[in-house]
């Protein structure tokens, strides 16, 4: 059983993590409109994998006999100034969200809730991973500069294949 403050900051999160989803949608189909399809499709799919992070928590608030909460999200910016400025923003947002993990984390160990403190590791690992691919395309958005975003955006279509999965 989940005490009544785990289950706050697990419920604080799934909203975090359904914003992250929504996010990255109005990223990708922003990008999209603007003729970036491989740089869309991989927000398409980061997206997704932001939606499976929210019913992983979901999940397991329930499983512990807490009260998940599907919260109503605020609508993501529409538009953005540019691809790399975007990126920045997502890179932006994993820290803000890799903080919030290390806060549930944090909460869980002073409520001595040994079964969160372990089932959350894998979040801790997935953000790892998640900020280092997002710094690998602002990496590669400087060295390709404007005149070589065509080809970056269809490197990046390929590079969906080795992006992080769940
Ligand atoms: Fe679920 Fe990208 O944090």
């Amino acid at each position: 059983m989940l005490t009544k403050k785990v289950e706050e900051f697990c419920n604080r999160q799934i909203e975090r993590e359904g914003y992250s989803s929504n996010l990255y949608l109005a990223m990708a189909s922003w990008a999209e409109s603007k003729g970036m399809a491989g740089i869309g499709a991989w927000l398409y799919a980061q997206a997704e994998e932001e939606r499976m992070h929210m019913l992983k928590f979901i999940k397991y608030v329930t499983e512990r006999g807490g009260n998940a909460v599907v919260p109503a999200f605020k609508q993501p910016p529409v538009k953005y100034k540019g691809v790399k400025e975007m990126f920045k923003e997502v890179l932006k947002h994993e820290q803000f969200i890799t903080g919030s993990i290390n806060e549930v984390l944090a909460v869980a160990i002073i409520e001595k809730d040994y079964a969160t403190t372990n089932w959350i590791q894998w979040f801790v690992n997935e953000q790892v991973e998640e900020e280092n691919a997002v710094q690998i395309i602002i990496d590669k958005l400087e060295l390709a500069g404007e005149a070589g975003l065509y080809f970056l955006d269809r490197d990046i279509m390929a590079l969906r294949s080795t992006a992080p999965t769940e």
